[in-house]
């Protein structure tokens, strides 16, 4: 049983291997007759849109379930909703606040679980993100590869993924939200190297990818005006970007808080690549859902 909860629940070989599933035409319908359970505690554009589709691509059934209807750890605990669930749907994936609920899911063992974003992580955006710098640059070409803003769930996922495949990241985060020792042991674990500063603009020196996200995550709104305070010094403007390489890209998650971590000059100009790096989300988790279904079946689950 295989779950998908951080990029490094994969190995090199199969992070390499999903990416290269995301780009392949004409994938088995592995998912022929079967469900995909999608569990939402948060909103959600683009994931929910790029997995149900990947999975009607795939030929399964998408199933999205309101947090309300289960009542996970109110109506039933987490680990019965997985045990349930597992009777109906090949895979369960879910957003949630609590990253230890899904932790809790997998550990139910019953099916396998993608995390569709956590407080502490978002994988299946690294895998869209990583594809992206792929297409656009090439994952043995780039070099390094800039975040600026909070260290949080995305720069998590996409520093832990760059440094599995020995890209080299920065990353340039006020005092208090900077990455912790526990999160750069991690990345460091996985083969990369790290610079962390609180100067954005030595970050970005020379980068060939300038990544930023929202101040303000989802659960963290009771924040908002004190973030908005510490971090109004870390916006991606076109003056940061100039100190990046000539041929550098920007890349956002999204949804981008236009003039708050990025200028809609930035965010609009030929360097952006935001648009494509959504896009890439339905490739990168049809890539996801073959492999870990491609897992399952293998080992006869
Ligand atoms: N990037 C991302 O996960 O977007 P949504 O929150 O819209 O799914
Ligand atoms: N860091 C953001 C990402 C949204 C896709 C959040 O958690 O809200």
């Amino acid at each position: 049983m295989r779950h998908f909860l951080e990029v490094d629940d994969l190995t090199v070989e199969e992070l390499q291997h999903v990416l290269e599933l995301s780009i392949k035409p004409d994938l088995p319908k592995v998912l022929d007759g079967q469900g995909v359970a999608l569990i939402f505690e948060k909103p959600s554009g683009r994931t929910r849109n790029s997995m149900e589709m990947a999975t009607v691509q795939l030929g399964g059934h998408p199933m999205y379930i309101k947090p309300e209807e289960l009542g996970i750890d109110s109506r039933e605990t987490a680990e019965d909703v997985v045990r349930v669930m597992a009777g109906y749907h090949s895979v369960l994936a879910a957003r949630v606040f609590d990253h230890d609920r899904l932790e809790r899911m997998a550990a139910a063992d019953a099916m396998p679980i993608v995390n569709l974003l956590s407080d502490r992580a978002h994988p299946m955006q690294a895998l869209a993100d990583l594809l992206t710098i792929e297409q656009e640059i090439g994952l043995s070409r780039v070099g390094k590869v800039a975040y600026v803003g909070d260290a949080n769930n995305v720069w998590r996922s996409l520093a832990i993924g760059c440094s599995m495949l020995g890209i080299e990241t920065s990353v340039a985060s006020p005092a208090g939200h900077e990455p912790t020792d526990l999160d750069l042991d991690r990345v460091l674990t996985s083969g990369g190297s790290v610079q962390v500063t609180d100067n954005p603009r030595e970050a970005v020196e020379g980068a060939d990818v300038v990544y930023t996200d929202v101040w303000t995550s989802m659960g963290q709104e009771n924040e908002r005006s004190e973030r908005l305070d510490v971090f109004s010094p870390f916006t991606v403007d076109a003056s940061l970007m100039g100190v990046a390489s000539a041929s550098s890209i920007f890349m956002h998650c999204l949804p981008a808080h236009r003039g708050e971590e990025v200028t809609d000059e930035v965010i609009e100009s030929p360097q952006s690549r935001v648009f494509p790096q959504a896009h890439n989300r339905m490739h990168s988790a049809r890539g996801l859902l073959s492999w870990i279904i491609g897992e399952t079946t293998n080992h006869g689950q």
